[in-house]
């Protein structure tokens, strides 16, 4: 017989809200804790430590954490004996050590830079016996990323930049994720080959302005630098990066990445609003007439590139004129993919703090069905493009609604189902759609393996 371990195995539950940002931590916090001896566990009741990985952008965010919380009482049915509660993220940056007071079942709090010290602190509050919070004390780029630790074998993102100078006034990210920082380009570098040569095929690249990465680093590379620097990393065929912000595409940004061998023309550039008015009291730096002149540069470079936005809806002081603006706008601009927000006023944000929150909760749901309405329309007409024609498909696995058929995403991210083996995983494809739906393409497998960019690309 051999001898038992000085200590069982821990196990260690994780529950992400969130953006990818928040995702990708994740996966970097379950790197640091498989290195101190934890494996994962999908039982949230076997787990010796649970975490929720939180996000703070609307109070429905922090709502959802906190009904999470209330079944996580000690001695409830989905907590094991001794187990201990971390919360991680935006909401544990903002609320701190409010937090423990708020939700005794909390063992720990832990910021959006402590996160990866979270094998620590579970060892601190094991032997102090007392909840902890960590806020504000850590360096996030300070990790060696172990590629084993993601969620997709052929797809990972990379945090080339963390924090955010704007001020939005709406937004708590500038608050819980603080000012602006770059990963240097060789590690990011660095980071993308151990990644490609663990079998990863697309890359994107994650920052809160994605688009400004650079300008704290020496020389103030940019974002078309790296881009350009990645392309010629063997085996990567594809590179993505959000979210982007309207003014930060310069110096000649769309003609210097527009032949890029693995850029996917799919870029997330929210505009927000399409009222003047409401994009200056939003603090977004840009009138709809810059938006329309970056649109118009990047297309001219670009043609087949989709524009993808953000949309809050009934923001303070938002008439119906201003909204009807937004309607126009997103017909103009004519996005195919879209992302629709009721506005949410965040505590100590300068809109939470200047303008009472004056469009009411009715209001804001028809404004927000309206602005769908429009976005599954362009987006049918869109998809419409494709009929008969030939997409480049990165195989992604079997489809969600549909185990039988595989699915995977064109450059420009929108999602193709079809018959095929199991052995397309990772690879690209052609696939010609024969029916489309809002949000869909359907279609059937050409060839095996379609070589990058030899295929017709479809305009808009
Ligand atoms: N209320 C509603 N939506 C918000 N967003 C950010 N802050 C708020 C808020 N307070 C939206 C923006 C942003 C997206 C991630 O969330 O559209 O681009
Ligand atoms: Fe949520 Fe924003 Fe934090 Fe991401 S950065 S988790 S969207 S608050």
């Amino acid at each position: 017989m051999t001898a038992p371990p000085a200590h069982p195995p821990r196990k260690v539950y994780f529950e992400t809200f969130g953006c990818q940002m928040n995702k990708l931590d994740s996966e970097l916090a379950l790197q640091a804790l498989a290195r101190a001896g934890f494996t994962t566990t999908d039982d949230v009741r076997d787990a010796d430590l649970v975490v929720l990985n939180t996000c703070s952008v609307r109070e429905h965010a922090e709502h959802r954490v906190l009904s999470r919380l209330g079944r996580l009482k000690p001695g409830g049915p989905v907590r094991k004996e001794g187990a201990l509660v971390a919360v991680t993220g935006c909401m544990a940056q903002r609320q701190g050590r409010d937090l423990l007071r708020r939700a005794p079942q909390v063992d720990i709090v832990a910021g959006t830079k402590e996160f990866v010290r979270l094998p620590e602190l579970y060892a601190d509050v094991k032997r102090e016996r007392r909840p902890l919070a960590a806020v504000d004390q850590g360096e996030v780029f300070d990790y060696p990323r172990d590629p084993r630790f993601r969620s997709e074998k052929h797809r990972a993102w990379i945090s080339i930049m963390r924090g955010c100078d704007l001020h939005c006034t709406y937004c708590i990210v500038p608050t819980t994720r603080g000012p602006e920082e770059s990963r240097p380009l060789a590690d990011v570098l660095d980071e993308a080959r151990r990644l490609v040569d663990d079998g990863v095929v697309e890359i994107t690249l994650l920052g809160q302005t994605v688009n400004s990465w650079g300008k704290q680093l020496p020389g103030s590379p940019d974002l078309a630098d790296l881009l350009c620097a990645l392309d010629e990393l063997p085996g990567l065929l594809r590179t993505r990066f959000v979210t982007s912000h309207p003014n930060f595409f310069r110096n000649g940004f769309w003609e210097r990445i527009r032949g890029l061998r693995t850029f996917c023309p799919y870029v997330h550039v929210p505009a927000q609003h399409g009222s003047d008015r409401i994009l200056k009291r939003m603090a977004r730096l840009y009138t709809t007439d810059g938006f329309r002149a970056m649109a118009e540069e990047a297309r001219a470079a670009i043609p087949d590139l989709v524009l993808a936005s953000d949309w809050i809806v009934g923001f303070p002081g938002e008439t119906e004129e201003d909204h009807e603006r937004s309607k126009s706008f997103l017909r103009e601009i004519g996005f195919p993919q879209n992302f629709v927000f009721k506005y949410s006023p965040r505590p100590t944000t300068p809109s939470e703090r200047r303008f009472a929150d004056d469009v009411p909760d009715a209001v804001k749901a028809r404004r927000c069905n309206e602005l769908l309405d429009i976005h599954a329309e362009l987006s049918h007409a869109y998809n419409l493009s494709f009929v008969d024609r030939a997409v480049e498909v990165l195989v992604e696995g079997p489809s969600k609604t549909n185990a039988e058929r595989l699915f995977g995403r064109t450059q420009q991210n929108r999602i193709v189902i079809f018959d095929g083996s199991e052995d397309l995983v990772g690879r690209l494809v052609s696939v010609r759609v024969e029916a489309v739906s809002p949000h869909s393409l359907y279609g059937t497998l050409c060839e095996p393996s379609a070589p990058r960019r030899s295929l017709p690309l479809a305009g808009r």
